[in-house]
């Protein structure tokens, strides 16, 4: 299997400055299944398409379009259908993540996409920026995790 984790795999310097990025992600053929997906997508109320694909650590791309409803909160990201797509082609962890508008260009996900992302990816996942790949760590410093639930017993006085 090829290695697709930062740990052990060639790192080449992002071009932003600052991470050191896995020399063998594939971002122009990531951005292309994102805007592949994105003429896919279901907008009807925004008229603003978005597509997402993402690298899994099994090596297969899994992509998906925003899908939206009448009842407008009920909208759903492209990259929640990323999450939903990886889960029904047999779960994993995801690597790197493209998601573009429909120019084609790179999107940075929304703040609740950002914490979906997390749950799937940690904060290593890489996700497309024009000056080069960030550390979703980086785009949601600080997150609430899992480690946060166990502080759910009241503090005594
Ligand atoms: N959208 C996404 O699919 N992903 C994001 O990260 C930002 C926003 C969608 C939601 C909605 O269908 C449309 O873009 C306009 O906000």
């Amino acid at each position: 299997m090829t290695n697709h984790g930062t740990e052990g795999s060639e790192c080449i310097q992002s071009p932003g400055g600052g991470i050191d990025v896995p020399a063998d992600i594939d971002w122009d053929t990531l951005r292309r299944r994102a805007l592949e997906a994105a003429g896919m997508a279901y907008a009807p109320y925004s008229g603003f398409p978005v597509g997402a694909a993402a690298l899994v650590d099994d090596g297969r791309i899994v992509a998906g379009a925003n899908v939206e409803n009448v009842s407008y909160g009920l909208g759903l990201c492209a990259e929640c259908s990323v999450v939903c797509g990886l889960f029904s082609g047999g779960g994993g962890r995801l690597i790197a993540l493209s998601c573009v508008a429909a120019d084609g260009e790179p999107l940075m996900p929304c703040g609740r996409c950002r914490q979906v992302l997390l749950e799937h990816g940690g904060p290593q996942m890489l996700i497309d920026h024009p000056s080069g790949p960030r550390l979703l760590g980086d785009l949601l410093p600080d997150a609430f995790g899992p480690g946060d639930l166990t502080r759910g017993e009241p503090k005594t006085p």
